[in-house]
């Protein structure tokens, strides 16, 4: 178990199955975004922490890779079990540390719980491939191999749900890794690898190093035994990552950024548009990487959705998302809350209409914490920064447009390509969406958050470079193939050559 201080939490990183004494060197704290308290206190690692956990990944990877798939999927049933018997206190430490709301922490636990159980089943499914070989008395097929040392730099967004995604695969399919959680948001990492200890995952197979990416990430990217760097951020931090492993020849995986569109037809059911854009564009506070932060709406309806949302969202309540009844939580940071009101100023010279919102709320019961009003533009061309470049806050821009052909060339008319959704009542246009639209995930009559794990997630463009996370395309992140020929003809049969011999 983690070591506790009195009064106030603090952590050390978990190498090679010990957790060491937060209090042994440098240290960063976390607080809460809703309240401004102080959360918890972790080391901050250095280039010499993250050498030390590789060097125990790489050791524990001899053994691991030979342990059979099935028990290694057992162990993640195991923290199945131990999430969802703890789902609770784990979601009240997440709103706790990171700030969205508890109905929607809960969720993020339960995602790493699915997550848990879906991969635990691939100890006993990992599909190969057996064909045909072209000679007689010959087998051919292909088997899925572990890279090695897996590293995995996940963000605060989702503080459980998207370590899971990472290392689960990674651990079923053989591999040892070295974990770096964002440094907004470490608690729930430890809680994480507290459950994986506790169900029995042996010393070294999952190592936590805590710390920036500036000291921890760049010590990752430099290590030459690292196969693999699976990444979870922004655009540009992502392109650091890919340039730097480049150095050390590294599998890349990056999951970025999105600009997410819901077109609404003028067929469309708006009662239900209304919800789906409500959730989307407000839900974690705009801060998923699956948010729409875009309505492309046909102009017969606009004005009518337009006044429809404003009303729903002047009533949504924006609070601690630990109190009940809260609909909307804070922001992560100061930083980000103060990135976020800066899109008012450049929504307003565009000329884009404000709509409701627009401000940062700091009266009363808000003062210490990052609270930004859920707002709306509206009026906008597809070509404004508002309706070009990711916010990641809780706001949302309305693009009225006059035809379906206008509103497809916006919706893909940005640099991302995660998530899209259309409402429509008319089922050609909808298989149309999913013909033209050039994202990695699609929701027809749903808006664009809420992938479920069996699916792949990611996007194309600069959403990526071209992996998917969840689902079976998850082990094609974390293997390699091994095609194996076995030739028990007892003679020298060549390929392309003997192929006519009886
Ligand atoms: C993210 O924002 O990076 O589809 C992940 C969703 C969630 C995951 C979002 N299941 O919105």
């Amino acid at each position: 178990m983690t070591q506790t201080t009195t009064g106030t939490r603090a952590f050390g990183h978990y190498i090679d199955g010990e957790w060491g004494n937060p209090e042994s060197g440098p240290t960063f704290d976390t607080t809460n975004p809703a309240t401004g308290a102080p959360v918890a206190t972790y080391t901050r690692g250095t280039a010499a922490d993250v050498n030390a956990a590789v060097a125990a990944a790489k050791a524990a990877f001899a053994r691991w890779r030979l342990v059979p798939a099935p028990k290694r999927g057992e162990i993640l049933y195991r923290v199945g079990q131990l999430l969802a018997t703890r789902k609770e206190a784990l979601a009240r430490e997440m709103t706790e540390e990171m700030g969205k709301v508890l109905v929607e922490a809960r969720g993020d636990v339960q995602e790493g719980i699915d997550m848990a159980f879906y991969m635990g089943g691939e100890g006993r499914r990992m599909f190969g491939q057996q064909v045909p070989a072209e000679l007689p008395n010959k087998w051919a097929m292909a088997v899925r191999k572990p890279l090695g040392v897996c590293s995995m730099i996940t963000p605060w967004n989702f503080p459980l749900a998207i370590p899971t995604w990472k290392i689960m695969p990674a651990l079923v399919a053989g591999n040892t890794v070295v974990f770096k959680p964002a440094t907004l948001t470490p608690l729930l990492a430890v809680r994480l690898v507290e459950v994986f200890e506790e169900a029995g995952l042996p010393p070294g197979v999952l190592n936590l190093v805590l710390g920036t990416g500036g000291e921890v990430g760049d010590a990752i990217l430099a290590h030459p035994d690292i196969a693999l760097v699976s990444f979870t951020g922004s655009t540009a931090t992502g392109d650091h990552v890919a340039m730097e492993a480049a150095r050390t020849r590294k599998r890349v995986s990056l999951e970025l950024g999105g600009k997410n569109a819901i077109i609404v037809l003028d067929d469309a059911d708006l009662d239900l548009a209304l919800d789906g854009i409500v959730w989307s564009a407000f839900g974690t506070s705009g801060q998923r990487c699956t948010a729409a932060s875009r309505v492309i709406v046909h102009r017969s309806v606009e004005r009518a959705l337009t006044d429809r949302l404003a009303e729903r969202v002047g009533k949504l309540r924006l609070g601690d998302g630990l109190q009940e009844g809260v609909e909307i939580g804070p922001v992560i940071s100061r930083s980000q809350l103060e990135r976020i009101n800066s899109y008012m100023a450049i929504g307003r010279q565009e000329g884009a209409e404000l709509v409701i919102g627009g401000a940062i709320v700091s009266d009363g019961n808000f003062a210490r914490g990052h609270f930004h009003q859920p707002t709306i533009f509206g009026g906008a061309k597809a070509s404004m920064r508002i309706a070009q470049e990711e916010i990641f806050g809780p706001v949302t821009t309305i693009i009225p447009v006059d035809s379906f052909e206008e509103a497809i060339d916006a919706a893909n008319g940005v640099q991302y390509g995660l998530s899209a959704a259309i409402y429509t009542a008319d089922v050609n246009r909808a298989f149309r969406a999913m013909q033209d639209i050039d994202t990695g995930i699609l929701y027809v009559n749903a808006g664009t958050i809420g992938a479920e794990i069996q699916l792949p997630f990611g996007g194309t463009k600069a959403t990526g470079n071209g992996h998917r996370e969840a689902g079976q395309a998850a082990l094609d992140v974390v293997t390699e193939w091994q095609s194996i020929y076995v030739d028990y003809s007892g003679q020298l049969q060549r390929a392309q050559i003997d192929t006519d011999k009886e």
